[in-house]
């Protein structure tokens, strides 16, 4: 079975005092998880390590980076690299997000030379997707999102690229409480899946894992991640409280 995720994402919220509140209780709920399911909680950069020491003891718990720079290092003020994240044992880092997408100009070439380095220092990317209303009243939302891919993942080795978790989240589902409907996720999982295969064989598009992101929920996580293409959820607004994500993370298949 590919792996199922719940991956927390807390964007710029919570105090240190919040953060820590929030992980104890989401741990104190002892989940019990088979082997092929994560719980991933990306932390604003300070709490990397608290973060980390938080969840050193507990199966299957991960915490990753919101983002980190394409260059190795050097004079770049205010950025982490991926080689800082590595030296911290931090297995995953979420790249290409609609807000950095949105409020930084990220494009799908800077986006690939993140996914570049990031995998050079064998960290997992959660690589985000999605397309904006626009595009989806236009119908043209496939067309959109494969393009993404191709400009950010299509240099990479069949081998590199399994290693990437995608991440789909229209952009008109973030934060508006609108959810994609299951078969609206579920329809573009396939095609991405698809896409995939086409370009890297029919093995690496069964093995990838593909997360929907947008307004996920305790109360409709179970249906969306039921559907066959969909490995889970990447959860902003309801993974900042403990007994909705515990519930998210329950509702994994
Ligand atoms: P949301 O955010 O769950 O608050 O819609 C999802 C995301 O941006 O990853």
């Amino acid at each position: 079975m590919r792996k199922q995720i719940a991956a927390a994402n807390w964007k710029m919220n919570l105090t240190v005092d919040k953060a820590q509140s929030l992980l104890d209780e989401i741990i104190s709920a002892q989940i019990k998880f088979n082997e092929d399911r994560q719980a991933i909680f990306a932390v604003p950069f300070p709490y990397l390590q608290m973060a980390q020491q938080k969840i050193n003891n507990v199966d299957n718990f991960f915490i990753a980076a919101q983002n980190c720079y394409s260059k190795k290092s050097g004079a770049y003020t205010g950025e982490t690299s991926a080689e800082m994240l590595q030296s911290l044992n931090i297995k995953y880092v979420v790249l290409g997000h609609s807000e950095r997408r949105e409020y930084f100009e990220e494009s799908n070439q800077f986006l690939a030379e993140k996914l570049n380095i990031t995998l050079e220092n064998n960290i997992t990317p959660i690589f985000c997707c999605g397309e904006p209303l626009s595009i989806r009243d236009a119908q043209t939302q496939n067309a959109f999102v494969e393009k993404q891919l191709q400009e950010s993942l299509f240099h990479f080795s069949a081998d590199d690229v399994q290693k990437i978790v995608i991440a789909y989240e229209p952009i008109w589902a973030i934060g508006t409480g609108k959810t994609a409907t299951s078969e609206q996720a579920q329809e573009m999982h396939a095609h991405l899946r698809k896409v995939i295969a086409d370009n890297f064989g029919k093995a690496v598009g069964d093995k990838i894992s593909i997360l929907y992101g947008g307004s996920v929920k305790a109360s409709n996580a179970k249906e969306i991640f039921s559907k066959p293409d969909v490995d889970g959820g990447l959860v902003g607004g309801a993974s900042l409280i403990a007994s909705e994500f515990v519930t998210i993370i329950n509702s994994l298949k």
